[in-house]
């Protein structure tokens, strides 16, 4: 079977800010790609709300129905697979914000817990086994969103958080941890990955909305050794720097490093 390469962007989590306002600017530009969601018309029309004509989304997004634990949904987002295509192609980055939905408890130790503890984890494995399964030659790239108050080399949230960080984002926090391994674990030379964006927001406000943001470029940007702190980010900014910085570059520039992003 020939294998044709055409760039496109893959995204999961598309229905949740940081990865729809991410999402508008891709195909605000022109790029193509593909999304999994639960909802497509909920997408459809968060993506609508957002000035996105039909026309565009006929044109350059398809949009794949499912549940992160469907491999065959997601090996569908991954190579554009529709009846529509008459060969394979293949995701060239891969962007990912999938996350659990917070509730809130009365316990005092646990105040608040996820639906679904262990989403990121179990979003990144799946992609690797997707990708493990496909098997084509070429590698795509893959960007998580994860979180700031999870470094092991430098404090990267104000004092005046780390009880909320430490304690009860613990959960959340784990399962962020844990899927910051399996990307760094899969990344090349060995792995499924060409390379791997790690961005680490601190506490997310605003929502998918790209004309509410305070703009990329006022953002604070730090690494890992050197992280900008602060309290909170806007989630249609952090979506507009991944689109700035690694889906109009490719992101080579930031392979292999944990990208913190703040106000
Ligand atoms: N809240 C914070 O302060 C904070 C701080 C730092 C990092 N983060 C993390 O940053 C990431 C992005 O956050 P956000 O607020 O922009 O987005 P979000 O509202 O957390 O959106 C989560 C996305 O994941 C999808 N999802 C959840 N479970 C799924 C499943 N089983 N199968 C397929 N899709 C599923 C949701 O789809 P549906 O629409 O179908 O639910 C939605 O698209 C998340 O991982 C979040 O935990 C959050």
């Amino acid at each position: 079977m020939t294998i044709t390469v055409t760039p496109f962007i893959a995204f999961f989590g598309a229905t949740g800010g940081c990865t729809n306002a991410c999402l508008v600017h891709t195909l605000n530009a022109g790029y193509n790609a593909t999304a999994l969601a639960r909802d497509p018309v909920k997408l459809t029309q968060m993506l609508f709300d957002q000035g996105i004509s039909q026309e565009v989304l006929d044109d350059q997004l398809l949009i794949i129905k499912g549940d992160i634990s469907d491999l065959t949904a997601i090996k569908d987002v991954l190579t554009n697979n529709t009846i529509r295509t008459k060969h394979i192609e293949l995701a060239r980055q891969i962007i990912s914000g999938v996350g659990g939905a917070p509730t809130v408890n009365k316990s005092l130790t646990k105040p608040v817990a996820i639906d679904h503890p262990e989403i990121c984890a179990q979003t990144t494995q799946n992609i690797v086994q997707a990708l493990t399964e496909i098997h084509f030659p070429d590698k795509p790239s893959i960007t998580v969103i994860s979180t700031t108050g999870i470094s092991d080399t430098k404090e990267d949230v104000p004092f005046m958080s780390r009880f909320l960080h430490k304690v009860i984002l613990a959960d959340p926090h784990r399962d962020k941890k844990e899927m910051e391994r399996i990307v760094t674990e899969n990344t090349s030379p060995k792995g499924v990955f060409r390379g791997a964006i790690i961005v680490r927001p601190s506490l997310l406000s605003g929502d998918h909305n790209v004309k509410t943001g305070q703009g990329w470029k006022n953002l604070r940007v730090g690494t890992e050794e050197n992280p900008a702190v602060g309290y909170t980010v806007g989630r249609q900014d952090v979506g507009e720097w991944i689109f700035e910085q690694v889906v109009k570059t490719g992101g080579e520039n930031h392979f292999g490093q944990r990208i913190t992003l703040t106000n």
